[in-house]
């Protein structure tokens, strides 16, 4: 009988439940759900299809979707201070995908970060953009890796004149030089496309940089990072409506159909808690970062951006290369509960992409359950026992973790009383 797999499917829910509740989670592209959020998805909305816009669906029975998905759309605008927003990619690639096919066809040069730079697969030949053009070049970055050189860029426009520029990371740790390059993007008439999948969060408190402000024509992002989610994807610009009617038709019919209402909702939920608590977050996550990172270096790692006080995002970049490298140390610090994933670092050629000397640390999930500065140096110090000191700490980890078990900046304690509507 199958239902025994069932039970089997249901246990394996229930453990990674209780497991990732008892670990330190440090990957930098999570992030986690509030109650309240957890609560109102799993509804109705699930099993439902919603195409278009509303109002002009084409489908019956969306009324009340209709209504959240209006409502979200005013409040990215808001957030964001753009006159454009489409709430329904389905992720930050699918937002990507979406304006890419809008605005790219084959021949255009488009200028992005490379892998090593931290630039993200969908901009490069081997994801989206590579379905659309072939010339892709990489921004010449600075000495220390993490910006990009802006004299030498303008060079290269100069000489390339590209259809796009691509900012935006997944190794992430600095703003991008928007505003320096905007002029010369004018001048050319080359497109900004800012990908702010990574700090999506951090920019709608204001914390990070403007991109919009600053001249980008379009910002896409994934909701689910420095942003509280639901897992969706979002494209956010100023442009006039003529133009946008390419970014809509690129997201419906162009890259989904149905946007997975249940989620919508999620992310409608979510956007509410960004608006009441997302500046005292982003300001904390900065703060966390910056205590860990510098915790790091007292600990004796090599973290990467000294001279630039090592970070102005929810990351930290760490060559642990003297300790067998970022593949080894993100799985010994796994077996230990301590979750993070292996990068590559500006300085490694890209064949090093499944073995590179990096660790990337994201604290943007445990600043959510409430840790801060002395949270920071505790983690420092459970990772210097384990990777220096070779010492076993996962029973410490696990520990530590219990007293972080509610999701903050959110309304879960406002609204405990609120059951949850999807099985009544
Ligand atoms: C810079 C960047 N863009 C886009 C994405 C893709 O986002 P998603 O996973 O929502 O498709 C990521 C994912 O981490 C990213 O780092």
């Amino acid at each position: 009988m199958l239902e025994k797999h069932v039970r089997k499917i249901y246990e394996y829910v229930k453990s990674q439940n209780e497991w990732r509740n008892r670990t330190i989670n440090l990957i930098a592209s999570e992030n986690v759900l509030s109650r309240t959020v957890r609560k109102l998805t799993g509804s109705d909305f699930a099993h439902r299809y919603a195409e278009g816009h509303p109002g002009e669906r084409y489908y019956q029975g969306t009324d009340y979707i209709d209504k959240i998905e209006t409502d979200l759309r005013n409040d990215f605008k808001t957030l964001f201070r753009c006159s454009q927003a489409d709430v329904r990619p389905i992720s930050g690639t699918n937002a990507n995908e979406a304006v890419f096919s809008s605005f790219l066809k084959p021949g255009d040069i488009v200028m992005v970060n490379s892998t090593p730079g931290g630039g993200h697969i969908s901009h490069h030949l081997a994801g989206s953009v590579g379905k659309f053009t072939k010339n892709v070049i990489d921004f010449p970055l600075s000495k220390d890796g993490f910006h990009i050189d802006v004299a030498k860029t303008k060079e290269l426009i100069h000489i390339c004149r590209p259809k796009m520029l691509i900012f935006g990371r997944s190794l992430f740790l600095f703003p991008e030089p928007v505003e320096e390059l905007k002029d010369i993007c004018n001048e050319y008439k080359i497109k900004i496309i800012y990908d702010a999948a990574h700090v999506l969060g951090l920019i709608a408190a204001g914390k990070f940089q403007d991109p919009i402000g600053e001249g980008a024509f379009i910002v896409t992002g994934s909701t689910h990072k420095t942003f509280f989610g639901t897992q969706r994807g979002v494209i956010l610009s100023n442009m006039g409506n003529n133009e946008w009617q390419k970014v809509d038709k690129g997201a419906f019919p162009g890259s989904s159909s149905n946007h997975h209402l249940d989620t919508l909702v999620g992310l409608a939920v979510a956007t509410q808690e960004v608006i009441s608590f997302g500046k005292a977050y982003a300001e904390q996550t900065i703060k966390n970062a910056k205590v860990l990172a510098k915790s790091l270096k007292h600990q004796g790692f090599n973290v990467l951006g000294e001279e630039f006080d090592y970070t102005e995002s929810h990351q930290v970049a760490v060559d642990v290369k003297e300790f067998g490298g970022g593949k080894m140390v993100a799985s010994l610090l796994k077996e230990n509960d301590i979750i993070l994933n292996m990068n590559i670092l500006p300085h490694e050629p890209l064949r090093n992409v499944t073995n590179p000397d990096g660790i990337r640390i994201g604290v943007q999930e445990m600043t959510r359950v409430g840790m801060k500065e002395d949270e920071m140096e505790r983690i420092a110090a459970l990772m210097k026992e384990c990777l220096v000191d070779g010492k076993e700490v996962r029973g410490e980890v696990n520990k530590f973790r219990q007293e972080y078990t509610e999701v903050k900046y959110s309304f879960d304690e406002l609204l405990a009383d609120l059951k949850s509507p999807n099985l009544l």
